[in-house]
């Protein structure tokens, strides 16, 4: 099956070198549609040129959809202030309804820009059903983040310490689905509308499954093989942050 890598990319300082990190892991990966969406008016020379020296061109898609004004966050906001790629993501969902809905063996996955991506998760998201779900690393104030696992090898639980009674208490990097799911259910998506940490639940309530439906994958849940690391917003100067607005600047040295 094909991967369906989904990925919303907001402009700022690391986001090149961010990029250039992820597209470095995902370029190795067999059978991987990277499905890149950019929180911007239209899409950059500086991504399309790191497609194209990852040699991705033909097996990526290049998007762009900026959030709306009411919803952005200024650079001095929390970044858990507002939820973040929303409208990237659901772009990013109407792009495979509406070119790839006959390739019915595909996984969709939702990957930041700024996880850290092990190779053996890509063999894990391709096993999956209908869903499937795995650890994740450094989340919610866990080392690890887990679907707790019966010996008869069904989901009966959740680690998660942080909201625990979400419908599903598990990251976005925990998960993956079914193209097909996506493409028969042509209203699930992401939403503004929903409660901080709620996106992964409405989501999965959107595409029709409940916690009986979740493949535990990655060893039974006991490996971890996608961390959510967080990278460090630069501190710069005012100048350089007004000047690395424009991507064709992010790694440019002054003239
Ligand atoms: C956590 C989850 O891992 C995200 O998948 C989820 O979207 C987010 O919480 C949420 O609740 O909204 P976190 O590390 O806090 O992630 O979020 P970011 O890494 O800052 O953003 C997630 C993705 O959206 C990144 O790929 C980022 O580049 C992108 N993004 C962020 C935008 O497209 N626009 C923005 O304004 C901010
Ligand atoms: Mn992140």
């Amino acid at each position: 099956p094909m991967v369906f890598f989904v990925t919303p990319t907001k402009r700022r300082p690391e986001q090149k070198a961010d990029l250039t990190r992820l597209g470095q892991t995902l370029a190795h990966i067999p059978n991987l549609f990277w499905i890149l969406v950019e929180d911007a008016e239209g899409p950059s020379d500086m991504i399309r040129d790191l497609l194209d020296r990852l040699k991705m061109t033909q097996t990526s898609a290049h998007l762009a959809v900026s959030t709306p004004e009411k919803m952005r966050m200024n650079a001095s906001d929390p970044n858990w202030k507002l939820p973040r790629g929303v409208e990237q993501r659901n772009a990013a969902l109407e792009y495979l309804r509406t070119n790839h809905a006959s390739w019915h063996r595909g996984a969709v996955y939702f990957g930041d820009d700024d996880n850290t991506y092990d190779w053996r998760l890509f063999d894990e998201i391709r096993k999956i059903n209908r869903v499937g779900v795995w650890p994740v690393g450094i989340v919610g104030g866990l080392i690890v983040e887990a679907p707790i696992v019966a010996s008869n090898g069904t989901v009966t639980g959740f680690t998660a310490k942080w909201k625990p009674e979400r419908p599903f208490p598990i990251d976005m990097a925990a998960f993956a689905v079914n193209l097909s799911l996506i493409v028969e259910n042509r209203d699930a998506g992401f939403s503004f509308d929903v409660p901080r940490g709620y996106q992964e639940s409405h989501f999965l309530t959107s595409l029709k499954l409940s916690r009986n439906d979740l493949e535990p994958r990655a060893d039974f849940c006991s490996k971890v093989y996608v961390w959510h690391t967080r990278t460090e917003k630069a501190q710069l100067s005012k100048k350089d942050l007004q000047r690395t607005l424009d991507p064709a600047q992010l790694s440019e040295p002054e003239r």
